[in-house]
């Protein structure tokens, strides 16, 4: 099962939903619809209204973030994965660099993925390094760390998606070379495999300025179960054609 999951950021109003319909009909009649699955994380303001509409549907709905207590608490502005899980999202994003920028820790990272899985979301954990990072030849060292600080064995590895999402690829239009993601992807599942003693692992997927014309030479790439899009995500043509451009 591959993975197309669209990050809408802050981006959508109601009646964005045309967006998606246009999206979920073309998965529907998709003759390639077994082998994927296509999500969309709207902002928290669409969630309620979007999982429900979709409930059913060919596509699948999940929020961008959450708040790392877990049930209720006096924190303004928050809202916990259970409060995602009850309005019917399945999915949840953590971990993504803005929300790191914003001063989420390892510590809160594992205490937001620890509530989302008890409370039956299936999480889309994000690490990557920065572009300093990638000079200094850092970039297994920061990858190696932002999993092992997070991802225990005990976690349902079934209901984990990990995305590789290099910092100074999002947004920039510029993206890794075929050799380098390999090594990366592989480094990544190696890291996996060794927390949770098995073969069978999370997902890996991968983000990054991904578009209709850059999944050209990301789907040669066997190892990536996936990917993470942002710009090309809010408009349904371009989302479509990179479904379409990968199983050409
Ligand atoms: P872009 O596809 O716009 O580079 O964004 C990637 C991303 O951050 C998805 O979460």
């Amino acid at each position: 099962m591959r993975y197309f999951i669209g990050n809408w950021k802050m981006f959508g109003v109601p009646n964005s939903i045309g967006i998606l319909n246009k999206i979920n009909n073309f998965v529907r009649k998709d003759k390639n619809n077994k082998k994927y699955q296509a999500i969309f994380t709207p902002p928290f303001t669409l969630l309620e209204s979007f999982s429900k509409y979709f409930t059913k549907k060919a596509i699948k709905i999940g929020a961008q973030n959450c708040y790392h207590k877990d049930i209720f608490s006096s924190n303004t502005g928050a809202i916990s994965s259970y409060m995602i899980k009850n309005v019917g999202a399945k999915y949840v994003i953590i971990g993504h660099s803005d929300n790191r920028f914003e001063g989420d820790t390892n510590q809160i990272l594992k205490s937001k993925v620890a509530y989302s899985l008890k409370n039956n979301l299936k999480v889309i954990f994000c690490i990557g390094e920065n572009k300093k990072e990638k000079r200094k030849n850092l970039t297994s060292n920061i990858l190696k760390n932002q999993i092992s600080k997070v991802i225990e064995r005990k976690f349902n590895q079934n209901n984990l998606i990990l995305a590789y999402e290099p910092i100074w690829s999002i947004g920039t239009g510029k993206v890794p070379s075929e050799k380098e993601l390999i090594r990366t992807i592989k480094l990544i599942k190696k890291t996996l495999k060794k927390i949770f003693g098995t073969k069978k692992i999370p997902k890996v997927l991968y983000g990054g300025s991904v578009d209709s014309k850059s999944i050209k030479v990301f789907k040669k790439i066997n190892e990536l179960d996936g990917f993470l899009i942002g710009g090309a995500s809010k408009s349904s043509k371009n989302f479509i054609d990179i479904i379409k451009n990968y199983y050409r």
